[in-house]
């Protein structure tokens, strides 16, 4: 079998961490997957940039839309971020060309990812995004595949590893909110633009998403009521703690009387909850579905290699695919729900 050619667009904290994880482990991958896994090219900003790996025999592109339509690879890597181009261009070119794409951008998705799945299922190609939401948890493998048949009512959860890092650290430790986030950016976990963190806007996103697959609609980002952190004091924090809670920013998404609601603020939520103990970096997701119960996901949110694992897990599945094959519903399809919920008009 020939090899699977990997193009990654993108050399930042998660980039370089899956460019060392696909290099280091690169025998191993081969067995598990029956085909060589090879990174042939890359695009990034900036070329000259030391970023602790041997890019020699790899094709750069200063571009990466040229190097989505380079005729190269067979899957797209997309780990730039940001909702517009040259993230949004380089996707499409890829799909419309017949590349598979693996993407961690949850910005992008929040607002295109309907359209780029009609994309993808239109050339028969795969849009992975695993990494996309809650960082190495394996959540949209879990809607999209294990939950099928279920009726889902409610996913809520703690979905931005940044957020829940400063206020894990401003409770045991009186930091002070400045010097935590300084220390989580410093760890590779918040965006690029940090606001969109701590303003709650990249738990929106993921929210969003999860929301589309839960209940089948179109993800609709705009709807999602956001309140982020910023405002919140250690002296809020330790008021909370007095009366018997924790404060955390939490996503919800359920199924009311008149349709879907989509809220992100921060929450109190009694300490002894399994909530309350996701701490630092530490993502949870809880799913109430009707034949399964509830189920709670938790794990690294945020990170180089959390982040990669997931990125892998999505390019080992193209690896092990048959052309055609679906990894459950795209996008704005009914995925675990038996009994999609119909946009109001
Ligand atoms: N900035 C994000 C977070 C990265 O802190 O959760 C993972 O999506």
């Amino acid at each position: 079998t020939e090899a699977l050619r990997i193009g990654i667009a993108g050399l930042g904290t998660v980039g370089a961490a899956l460019f060392s994880a696909i290099t280091a482990r690169h025998t191993m991958l081969t067995q598990i997957c029956g085909r060589e896994i090879r990174i042939v090219a890359v695009s990034a900003r900036d070329r000259g940039r030391d970023r602790g790996i041997d890019l020699s025999g790899v094709t750069w592109f200063d571009d990466p839309v040229e190097l989505a339509r380079s005729g190269e690879i067979d899957v797209l890597v997309e780990l730039m971020g940001g909702d517009s181009d040259p993230a949004l261009s380089t996707v499409r070119t890829a799909l419309g060309r017949g590349v598979h794409v693996v993407t961690a951008n949850k910005a992008l998705l929040a607002r295109h990812g309907v359209d780029l799945a009609t994309i993808a299922e239109e050339h028969g190609v795969l849009l992975n995004f695993e990494a996309a939401v809650a960082g190495g948890i394996p959540v949209i493998k879990a809607m999209r595949e294990s939950l099928t048949g279920n009726s889902i009512s409610r996913v809520y959860g703690i979905l931005n590893g940044t957020c829940n890092y400063i206020l894990t650290r401003m409770q045991r430790e009186n930091m002070g909110f400045a010097d935590c986030l300084a220390e989580a950016q410093r760890l590779g976990y918040a965006e690029a633009d940090p606001a969109f963190d701590i303003e709650g806007n990249d738990t929106a996103h993921k929210l969003a998403i999860l929301t589309s697959l839960a209940f089948g609609t179109k993800i609709a980002c705009d709807e999602v009521y956001i309140e982020g952190i910023t405002n919140i004091t250690i002296d809020d924090i330790h008021a909370a703690d007095e009366l018997g809670y924790r404060i955390k920013l939490l996503g919800v998404a359920q199924r009311t009387e008149t349709g879907i609601e989509q809220r992100v603020h921060p929450t109190m939520v009694p300490k002894d909850s399994m909530i309350a103990q996701v701490d630092g970096v530490t993502n949870a997701v809880t799913i109430e579905a009707d034949i399964l119960g509830e189920l709670m996901l938790s794990g690294p949110g945020a990170g180089g290699d959390a982040t990669a694992s997931a990125v892998l897990g999505d390019i080992a599945d193209i690896a092990k695919s048959r052309p055609g094959h679906q990894h459950g519903p795209a996008l704005g399809r009914p995925a675990a729900s038996l009994e999609p919920y119909r946009q109001a008009e």
